[in-house]
C-alpha cells in the first residue's frame, strides 16, 4: 500500500501550536516535527529527525525561533537548515532537515507532504463552519489503530449508524441513499430519511418524529464534511444543520490520525461539554473498537484480495476507493516516469 502525497493533510489543530509547544506527529510512515513563531505567527514543519545522530527533534525544544535537537544541541530554522553547532563557528550549509510547507485554515493547521513546488494553499479543503460568526464548534482527535481507507469505507456508509450508533436512531435509521461523483472530482453520498423519532430533541425541533438529511461528501484524498439536516416530517424546510468534519491522516499503514469537528448553532442552550461526550461516544466508543477489530480480522490482507460482498450502500465508498487507488498510481507513474 502507499499513499498520496502530492496533497494537504491535517497535522493538528491550531491551538495545539501554543508557546514553545513542538507537534510530533507521524504522516504518512514520515515524522513530522511542527511550531508555530512566537514572533512572526509563521508555522514551520521539519522532518522530525537530526541529521547527525537520527535523534528525535521533538525530544528538543525551541530556542530563539529554531528547533534545538536535544542529543548534542544542532539547531535548526524553519527551512530546515542547521544555523548552530554549539561545538564549532561554522556550520556547513549541507547540514539540514527537510522542511514541508505548513498553513493554518481557521482552526487546523495542514502540512504539504509531496512535492513543495505543488503546495498551493487553495487546495486546502475548506470547513467553512470553523468560521462562520452564527456558529460554533466542538473539536478532537484519536488515534485509531486502522488503515485509514477502513476508515473513508464507515464514514461514506453511513448505513453502519443502524446498529453501531443506537443514540443516531438505531433501527429508525433507514435512509433512501444515493451516491454519486461530482465534476470536481468530489464524491458525494446522500441518506434520506422522510419519518424518523426525533434524535435532535424537543428543544431543537418541537416534534416526535422529524425528516433526516445527512450529506457526506469526500475530498481526496482524506477529507469527508458530512451535513446533517433535520426538519418536520412533511415539510421541505430544515430546523436544525449540524456540520461536521472528518479529517483523516495515515500515521502509517495501519494507524490513522482521525481529527473531527461538529458545528452547531451559536447559540444552541446545549454545553460544549455535553456536545462532546455524545460524539465521543460514537467516533471513540463505537466506530474505533469495530473499525480496529476489522483491521485485526484482515490482518493485513488487501480488501479486494478478500473478494468482500458488496451491496448497494457500499457504492460510494467502492467509488472513493477506485478513485484514491488511481491517483496514487498516477503519481507513483509519473515519479518513476521522472525519476
Ligand atoms: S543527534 Fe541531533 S545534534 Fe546529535
Ligand atoms: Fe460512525
Amino acid at each position: 500500500m502507499s499513499f498520496l502525497f502530492n496533497a494537504w493533510y491535517m497535522i493538528g489543530w491550531a491551538d495545539e501550536f501554543t508557546g514553545e509547544a513542538l507537534v510530533a506527529r507521524t504522516m504518512l510512515k514520515i515524522p513530522v516535527v511542527a511550531w508555530r513563531d512566537a514572533a512572526s505567527g509563521a508555522y514551520h514543519a521539519l522532518e522530525d529527525t537530526c541529521p547527525h545522530r537520527f535523534a528525535p527533534l521533538s525530544e528538543g525544544k525551541l530556542v530563539n525561533g529554531r528547533v534545538q535537537c536535544g542529543y548534542h544541541g544542532l539547531e535548526f530554522d524553519g527551512t530546515g537548515q542547521c544555523r548552530h553547532n554549539p561545538f564549532n563557528k561554522v556550520v556547513p550549509s549541507s547540514i539540514r532537515t527537510r522542511s514541508f510547507p505548513i498553513a493554518e485554515r481557521p482552526g487546523a493547521v495542514w502540512v504539504w507532504m509531496g512535492d513543495p513546488a505543488r503546495a498551493d494553499e487553495a487546495l486546502i479543503p475548506d470547513v467553512d463552519y470553523h468560521a462562520d460568526p452564527t456558529m460554533r464548534y466542538v473539536k478532537g482527535s484519536s488515534l485509531i489503530a486502522s488503515d485509514y481507507r477502513l476508515i473513508t469505507d464507515n464514514l461514506m456508509d453511513l448505513c453502519h449508524s443502524t446498529f453501531l450508533h443506537p443514540s443516531f436512531g438505531g433501527l429508525e435509521y433507514m435512509p433512501q441513499f444515493r451516491s454519486e461523483e461530482r465534476p470536481d472530482g468530489v464524491i458525494v453520498c446522500n441518506y434520506h430519511i422522510p419519518d424518523m423519532i426525533n434524535i435532535f430533541g424537543p428543544e431543537a425541533i418541537p416534534a416526535e418524529r422529524i425528516r433526516n438529511n445527512d450529506n457526506i461528501r469526500w475530498i481526496a484524498p482524506s477529507v469527508h464534511i458530512l451535513e446533517s439536516r433535520a426538519g418536520l416530517v412533511g415539510s421541505d424546510e430544515y430546523i436544525v444543520y449540524v456540520p461536521s468534519a472528518h479529517i483523516l491522516t495515515p500515521q502509517d499503514e495501519t494507524s490513522t490520525h482521525y481529527f473531527w469537528s461538529s458545528g452547531c448553532d451559536k447559540d444552541l442552550p446545549v454545553p460544549d461539554e455535553a456536545l462532546i461526550e455524545i460524539l465521543k461516544q460514537a467516533f471513540d466508543g463505537e466506530d474505533k473498537p469495530m473499525l480496529e477489530a476489522v483491521q485485526r480480522r484482515m490482518a493485513g490482507r488487501d480488501l479486494w484480495d478478500m473478494d468482500p460482498v458488496l451491496l448497494p450502500t457500499d457504492a460510494g465508498a467502492v467509488r472513493v476507493r477506485r478513485k484514491m487507488a488511481a491517483m496514487i498510481a498516477a503519481e507513483r507513474e509519473e515519479a518513476s516516469v521522472s525519476a
